[in-house]
């Protein structure tokens, strides 16, 4: 699995999400549509399912998480925040064009709905903004995993190059929105803080199982077994619930 701690930010409070944010749209990995070879049919069908399922779950306009971002920014005194959000609703966008485009090459259409995908959106606006970024980053440990497997399921180099782009950035969405939960918690009930834990780690299991239910054969493509997959999302889970109430990313 990947690491949190790949990210390297050992000072989450005064760590600059814009100035990284912004440092990072002009260091992407290039990526080269020109070979379209590089798929076998098996391989293509293989990804079908679930690399439609991640393309539309990437894309977002993000209205209503824009409006609870501005509150939260606005209780907190923190204009900063609601730039950087605003750079995070841009990196899911890209991503989303990047798997786009990934499927033109292989002539893989778009679908326009998915009922996972639904579920999370509806989740998503049923509250504050501590609901949608409790779903997000759920979706986002989900995608560490996800992108991990789909490199490791072909021989595309191009994929290969995705994934590991997708990585970079959940790696560091993770750590983000980790840290804006341990904002929200910091200034509330210990209780409460508790039971959104056991909710987190709820949503969690269901998740992954409905995951792996659907886009099974891609992850044993990817060298993934249900028990490694559930291991490692639940991994993520405990180092993103460490962030939430430390504060801080803790570098082995
Ligand atoms: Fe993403
Ligand atoms: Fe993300």
């Amino acid at each position: 699995m990947v690491n949190l701690n790949e990210t390297k930010i050992d000072n989450l409070k005064g760590f600059d999400w814009n100035k990284y944010f912004e440092y990072n749209s002009s260091h992407l990995i290039k990526l080269d549509y020109s070979n379209n070879k590089e798929l076998t049919e098996k391989e293509k069908e293989l990804i079908t399912p679930s690399i439609r399922a991640f393309q539309i779950g990437e894309g977002s306009e993000g209205k209503h998480l824009k409006k609870v971002v501005e509150k939260f920014a606005k209780k907190t005194n923190d204009e900063e925040y609601i730039k950087a959000m605003d750079w995070f609703v841009l990196e899911e966008n890209r991503h989303s064009m990047t798997l786009k485009k990934y499927m033109e090459v292989y002539g893989i259409k778009p679908i326009e709905k998915n009922w996972i995908d639904n579920v999370f959106r509806f989740l998503r606006k049923l509250m504050g903004l501590e609901c949608e970024v409790v779903v997000l980053v759920t979706a986002e440990m989900i995608a560490l995993s996800y992108y991990t497997a789909l490199s490791n399921a072909t021989n595309s180099k191009l994929l290969k190059d995705i994934c590991s782009q997708m990585l970079h950035d959940e790696l560091r969405h993770v750590v983000f929105q980790s840290y804006t939960l341990h904002k929200i918690s910091i200034i509330r009930n210990k209780f409460i803080n508790k039971i959104v834990r056991e909710i987190r780690k709820f949503l969690m299991r269901i998740t992954l199982n409905v995951v792996w239910i659907k886009y099974k054969d891609l992850f044993e493509k990817g060298n993934y077994s249900k028990e490694i997959f559930k291991k490692d999302s639940l991994e993520y889970l405990k180092q993103s619930i460490d962030i939430e109430k430390t504060g801080e990313l803790i570098l082995k």
